[in-house]
């Protein structure tokens, strides 16, 4: 939920990139990749919210808590918040622990 997510944020960028260099086989790849991020995103946040469930946590809460503690650096915009919400990830997931 934070580098799969990332994948989200920074792929548009990547394909736009490649297209302006017309190198069309890896903007096909980037597509592909793009697409199913989503619902690899969407996985786990469909278990973690099971999880948290099941021990009675509050899924935001912990998931600060979580990634304050294992993730080194801070959570940076620009976020694709379209794209994270499609994958089941609200903008009070990561835009209170992001650093501009
Ligand atoms: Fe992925």
């Amino acid at each position: 939920m934070v580098l799969e997510a990332r994948g989200l944020d920074v792929t548009p960028g990547m394909i736009t990139l490649f297209k302006s260099v017309d190198d069309q086989s890896t903007v096909d790849a980037l597509e592909i990749i793009y697409a199913e991020e989503v619902g690899h995103v969407a996985y786990g946040s469909k278990w973690f919210h099971f999880l948290c469930g099941r021990h009675e946590l509050d899924p935001k809460v912990t998931f600060h808590e979580l990634v304050q503690t294992y993730f080194k650096g801070n959570l940076k915009p620009p976020f694709n918040d379209e794209k994270r919400a499609e994958a089941g990830i609200p903008l009070d997931f990561y835009w209170p622990i992001a650093v501009s």
